[in-house]
């Protein structure tokens, strides 16, 4: 465990994951010894905030030794849709600023928590059980930012000691922020469009099955991960991670149930739909859920329930 002493920076903060995992962090640790922070100004409740771009080194280790930092969740990357769009800054932002962080943990000890993806895999990772340990050949910069990413992870803790610890996400749908460039964002979109049109356009095609978890399994695998003890952690790239799989089909089948007009129709956008294509349809987690007993809560079904009742409630709040 941390020692109380010691401060936890999140880079990225104003994300979807760092959204959600900031407020869990600070009911953890406390909301003074959790420093949010992001490229730009943002509220994000009681606690300390600063404008931090994760490529400015200097200002990353003044920002470490102001705080008295101890742990960093670097959650700061461009995902794989913009990332097409921006090859060259998206392989700077998701490789740089992880070296530099790791950089910084070398020479201070600082514990890392770094997000992999799905993205990891291509075309000739095998497709359904994809195992922890197989063929990877990702076809996006995003996706081979991460595997390099995941080399670097390991090599800085073999070589070096650092202790980084790292999840490959599936697809993460959560209610608290608007969808942000990624290729499963569909499936955060959908439940927006649904509840205010009563109807979505896909841009992923009718059968195309990927791997999905909802945000509080995902915190949850993070916080757990991160309090495991070290010698558990045998994993030092990054464990691969499931919750459930779907189609947009199915997915509109699940949200029939709560608005059974719901319209579901497809306008596929070609590049988000090659790199789902590209992606498996399910992950084996079988080493996670050996090494710190990891296990997911929550179903298609559940997902749906809960995402709906939030969505609506915070709409109702909003009108
Ligand atoms: N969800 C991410 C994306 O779609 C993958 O990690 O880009």
């Amino acid at each position: 465990m941390l020692s109380s002493t010691k401060a936890v920076l999140v880079i990225g903060s104003s994300g979807q994951i760092g959204a959600e995992l900031v407020s869990r962090l600070r009911e953890i640790h406390g909301a003074d010894q959790v420093v949010a922070s992001d490229i730009r100004q943002a509220d994000l409740g009681d606690g300390p905030f600063e404008v931090l771009n994760v490529l400015d080194k200097s200002a990353l280790s003044t920002v470490v030794k102001n705080y008295g930092v101890g742990e960093i969740y670097l959650l700061a990357a461009m995902l794989s849709a913009v990332g097409e769009e921006h090859p060259l800054k998206a392989w700077d932002l998701n490789m740089n600023g992880l070296l530099n962080v790791l950089e910084l943990a070398r020479e201070t000890g600082i514990r890392v928590y770094w997000p992999s993806s799905i993205a990891v895999f291509g075309s000739n990772t095998p497709k359904e059980n994809t195992p922890q340990h197989t063929i990877m050949e990702p076809s996006t910069v995003y996706g081979f930012s991460k595997l390099a990413g995941e080399r670097w992870c390991e090599y800085y803790h073999k070589r070096y000691g650092v202790d980084v610890r790292s999840l490959r996400y599936p697809g993460l749908i959560g209610w608290k922020t608007p969808p942000g460039g990624g290729t499963t964002d569909y499936a955060v979109h959908i439940f927006h469009e649904a509840i205010e049109k009563g109807h979505y356009a896909s841009f992923l095609s009718a059968n195309t099955r990927l791997p999905m978890m909802y945000m509080p399994d995902a915190i949850e695998a993070t916080i757990r991960l991160m309090q495991a003890p070290s010698e558990q952690i045998r994993i030092r790239s990054s464990y691969n991670l499931a919750g459930f799989s779907f189609t947009p089909e199915e997915l509109a089948a699940a949200i029939r149930k709560h608005q059974p007009e719901f319209r579901l129709d497809y306008a596929i956008q070609p590049v988000r739909q090659s790199i789902a294509d590209s992606w498996p349809a399910s992950i084996d987690d079988s080493e996670a859920r050996k090494d710190w007993n990891w296990k997911p809560e929550f179903t298609l079904e559940s997902m749906t329930a809960d995402m709906w009742v939030n969505l609506v409630g915070a709409r109702s709040q909003s009108v």
